[in-house]
C-alpha cells in the first residue's frame, strides 16, 4: 500500500474528519477506507469503525477487561522494559534510545512497560535533590519531549508506585497526561493491566513494598492468587529493579529490571538494581498456545551506550 496514502489517511483520522470527508479527500469508496483501517489495526494503529465513522482511539478496545490489540501474525516479537524513572538525575535516556533503535531494526511493533515511567515526587524531603524536574508539568513535558519516538512502535504502559505519588498528591495520573500528547504511548491504567496482543494474553503488574528474602517469593505468591482461568500466558512485573525468569504452569514470568542508575537513596538503603531489557520472540498456534519462546536478556551494567 502506498505510504503517502496511509500517512494522509492517518492524518485525516487524527484531524477527526468524517468518513465522507476522508473518502472525498482520498478519492476512495467508504468500504475501501474501512478495509484499509482494518489492515492498519493489525499493525497496532488505534482506530475503529464505530457508528458509521472512523474514530481514533486513545487505548485499544477492551473485552472482558482485557485490552485487545489485533495482529495477524502468529510470530510475536516484543521488548519488555520497566522502571525508567524519567526525570530522575539518574535516568538512562541513552539506554532507552538505544533499545528503541534496536527494536526498530528487529521489526518490533510493541514495547511493554511495567511501571515507574517517571520518578514522580515523593514526600521524602531529599528526593528533590535527585530530580531533574520538580513539577508535575515539568515531568510531563520532559517525558513528552524526550521519550524515544519511532515510527511504527507503540509503547503500552502502566503506572507504578512512583507515578502514583502524583495521583496521591494532585489527583492526576501523570502517564495519562503524557499519553494524551503522544500517540505512540498507550496508558493502560495504574498498577496492573491485561492486554491481549493477537492471541497472547499478557499481564503487566508493577508490585509494591520491599523485596522479600528471595526475589521470586512475592511473584510466586502473586501467581498463586490468580484464578486458573485468568492466568496470562506472559506475566511482566517491575518494581524490584532486578531481572529473572521463571515459568509456573503455563505462564512465562518475566521480572523486568530498571533503566536508571542506582540513586543515593537506593545506595543508602542497600538496594540492588540492574539495567536490562527482555527481547522476546514468541511462536504460537492459532489458539494462542505458545509452543516456542526465545528470550534474551540484554544487560547494560553501568556503561554508557554510545549512539
Ligand atoms: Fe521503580
Amino acid at each position: 500500500m502506498e505510504k503517502e496514502l496511509i500517512n494522509k489517511l492517518k492524518y485525516l483520522i487524527n484531524k477527526k474528519k468524517s468518513l465522507s470527508q476522508i473518502c472525498e479527500e482520498l478519492e476512495l469508496k467508504d468500504y475501501e477506507v474501512i478495509g484499509i483501517v482494518e489492515l492498519l489495526k493489525q499493525d497496532g494503529f488505534l482506530a475503529d469503525y464505530i457508528d458509521g465513522e472512523i474514530v481514533k482511539l486513545k487505548r485499544p478496545v477492551k473485552d472482558n477487561d482485557i485490552y485487545q490489540v489485533p495482529t495477524n501474525s502468529e510470530n510475536l516479537k516484543l521488548c519488555l522494559i520497566s522502571d525508567t524513572h524519567l526525570c530522575s538525575k539518574y535516568d538512562r535516556l541513552d539506554i532507552l534510545n538505544y533499545i528503541y533503535e534496536k527494536a526498530d531494526k528487529r521489526g518490533i511493533k510493541h514495547i511493554l512497560h511495567s511501571g515507574d515511567f517517571t520518578d514522580g515526587k515523593s514526600k521524602r524531603p531529599e528526593h528533590v535533590y535527585e530530580l531533574k524536574e520538580l513539577s508535575y508539568d515539568g515531568q510531563v513535558d520532559y517525558c513528552v519531549d524526550k521519550y524515544p519516538k519511532v515510527e511504527g512502535i507503540t509503547t503500552y504502559a502502566i503506572q507504578g508506585n512512583h507515578d502514583n505519588w502524583w495521583y496521591k498528591s494532585t489527583g492526576s495520573e501523570i502517564l495519562k497526561s503524557i499519553a494524551k500528547q503522544r500517540d505512540d504511548i498507550v496508558y493502560l491504567g495504574s498498577d496492573y493491566a491485561d492486554i491481549k496482543i493477537g492471541k497472547i494474553k499478557i499481564r503487566l503488574f508493577h508490585g509494591n513494598g520491599g523485596i522479600s528474602y528471595a526475589k521470586s517469593y512475592k511473584l510466586q505468591k502473586y501467581l498463586d492468587g490468580i484464578p486458573i482461568e485468568d492466568m496470562p500466558q506472559i506475566l511482566q512485573t517491575g518494581h524490584i529493579h532486578q531481572s529473572f525468569y521463571m515459568k509456573q504452569d503455563n505462564t512465562h514470568c518475566f521480572q523486568t529490571s530498571c533503566l536508571e542508575d542506582l540513586t543515593p537513596y537506593a545506595r543508602s538503603q542497600g538496594f540492588a538494581g540492574d539495567r536490562s531489557c527482555w527481547w522476546l520472540d514468541i511462536e504460537s498456534d492459532n489458539k494462542g498456545n505458545i509452543y516456542n519462546i526465545e528470550m534474551e536478556l540484554e544487560s547494560f551494567g553501568n556503561k554508557r551506550v554510545r549512539r
